[in-house]
């Protein structure tokens, strides 16, 4: 019997690697030089059923609580199908591609046919997420969210500062939804922190993450960024997040989410990103 959650590695050599779950197509690790570079709860749950905690889960079709399923969408907690095997390009780079078509499961949530591809390009210091999302349907208009939930590793969180957010408005999850504007040139956490910053530049940077190094962000098509800390209380009211894992995680996620994207029948939309070690 297959398991309940397999992997599929992309290896660049030099101990470069990037670790994808075939459930939720949910990026697990990512070395560059044997240095991890994202966060894994150490109570993660690997059951095939529950979404995985940390790495980078892929939010969708709906990001937040939802009327018609689990909150986040489905596509965190479905199997994924390995289109194309890990293959190196004549640059050394290694690519793998990810779909996800509408099926009983999905279709019991969200009653829309489509087709979603993810594709991952491992470099020496980055990686390239490049989705697809088509709508086949000759009538039906669809519309939906989309984010890669990205929790990157860091020694401690109170330590990073996040650029680009300046000026920025954000919806305050921790005020009950009430709107602010950054008035900060960096961003910084020290307590629990959720806020959708809207139409944010390309780029981010976030300074002190693993080996005091800074992670670029690159992205297109995606307006918005989330900045997620549980903090102290709600890490203990998590079951799969150790109560002191914390200070050892910053989300920083590329999404489109405070608008929905609207695909009409027949068309595609597409939405990029890339991390880079600096
Ligand atoms: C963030 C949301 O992106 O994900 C938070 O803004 C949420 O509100 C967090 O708590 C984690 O969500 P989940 O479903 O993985 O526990």
């Amino acid at each position: 019997m297959a398991a309940a959650t397999s992997v599929v590695v992309l290896d660049r050599g030099n101990n470069t690697t990037c670790t994808i779950n075939l459930h939720g197509a949910t990026v697990v690790s990512w070395r560059v030089n044997n240095q991890e570079q994202l966060f894994v709860s150490k109570q993660a749950v690997f059951d095939g059923k529950k979404a995985i905690r940390g790495g980078i889960p892929f939010v969708f079709p709906q990001f937040g609580e939802w009327n018609y399923g689990p909150q986040h969408g489905f596509a965190r907690i479905t199997r994924w199908h390995l289109e194309k095997n890990p293959e190196r390009m004549p640059s050394g780079d290694v690519e793998a591609i990810f779909s996800l078509m509408d099926n009983e499961f999905t279709r019991s949530m969200w009653s829309y046919p489509f087709r979603l591809t993810y594709r991952l390009i491992l470099r020496e210091k980055e990686l390239h997420f490049n989705i697809g999302i088509y709508n086949p349907s000759k009538d039906l208009t669809f519309s939906f969210n989309l984010l890669l939930h990205t929790y990157f590793k860091v020694p401690d969180v109170r330590r990073c500062q996040i650029t680009g957010l300046h000026g920025c408005t954000f919806i305050d999850k921790t005020r009950d939804g009430a709107m602010f504007q950054e008035a900060r040139d960096v961003v910084t956490i020290g307590e629990w922190t959720d806020r959708i910053y809207q139409n944010t530049p390309q780029e981010h940077i976030i300074t002190n993450v693993v080996s005091g190094r800074k992670m670029r962000i690159q992205k297109y098509n995606f307006p918005d960024t989330v900045v997620w800390n549980p903090w102290i209380e709600k890490a203990k009211e998590t079951p799969d997040f150790g109560d002191d894992e914390y200070p050892n995680m910053i989300c920083v996620e590329s999404g489109h989410v405070s608008s929905p994207v609207i695909l009409l029948p027949g068309t595609a939309f597409e939405a990029s990103q890339i991390l880079q070690v600096m």
